[in-house]
């Protein structure tokens, strides 16, 4: 999969593409300057943990000379035991180099639409609602639904793109992505 993304003023030479296991360690060096290694110790990464991505949902933003300037995947989740299917979108993050070129908004686009044309019926996330209200992500729907661990109730947002698929959700995220299979991939996760 290669998605040319639509030129932006600022970075006209940005694509995002779906990652390779050879952009795994400047994927991960961009999170940690990124976030901090505090990072891992979220409540998503026990979604996330021993997972791969969903299918498709891994991407990256390169920039013209090949560098990973941005990162963002999304991954299999169930609302509530035994509930229906959605998707956890994060970590998102881009190159401090790149900042406010549009690069997180590009990766954001090309997400849910990718996500939406791949069949899936919701995304959630934890993170900042003003940065993500742009892409019409609330905390309305999410009353119901806890994250397993701490999080901040305000920052737990979800965006439906089948109008009306998390109507009656309650219950905490499970993981349900594909499991990794070796430690190598365990550890480029
Ligand atoms: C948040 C992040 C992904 C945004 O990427 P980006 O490529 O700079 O974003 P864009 O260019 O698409 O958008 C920039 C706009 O978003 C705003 N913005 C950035 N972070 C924001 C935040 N946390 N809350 C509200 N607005 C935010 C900027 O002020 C800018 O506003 P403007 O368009 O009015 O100038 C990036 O700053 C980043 O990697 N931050 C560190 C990691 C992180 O916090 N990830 C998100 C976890 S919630």
């Amino acid at each position: 999969m290669h998605i040319e993304i639509e030129k932006t003023k600022t970075s006209p030479d940005i694509v995002i593409v779906a990652e390779t296991l050879a952009d795994v360690p400047a994927r991960e060096a961009l999170l940690d300057r990124a976030m901090g290694l505090k990072r891992r110790k979220k409540s998503s990464e026990k979604l996330r943990r021993g997972r791969r991505p969903s299918e498709g949902l891994g991407l990256i933003a390169r920039n013209a000379d090949g560098s990973v300037v941005g990162t963002v995947r999304l991954w299999d989740v169930r609302l509530g035991e035994g509930g229906p299917a959605a998707l956890l979108l994060g970590p998102l993050a881009v190159d401090q180099s790149m900042k406010s070129a549009g690069v997180g908004s590009a990766l954001m686009r090309h997400a849910i639409a990718e996500a939406a044309r791949l069949g899936h019926r919701a995304i959630l996330l934890v993170g900042d609602a003003p940065y993500y209200a742009r892409f019409g992500f609330t905390a309305e729907k999410t009353g119901q639904l806890s994250m397993p661990g701490p999080y901040e109730r305000e920052r737990f947002l979800a965006l439906e793109l089948v109008s009306g698929a998390l109507d009656g959700t309650k219950g905490v995220l499970k993981a349900a992505g594909r499991k990794l299979k070796t430690e190598r991939a365990r550890l480029a996760a």
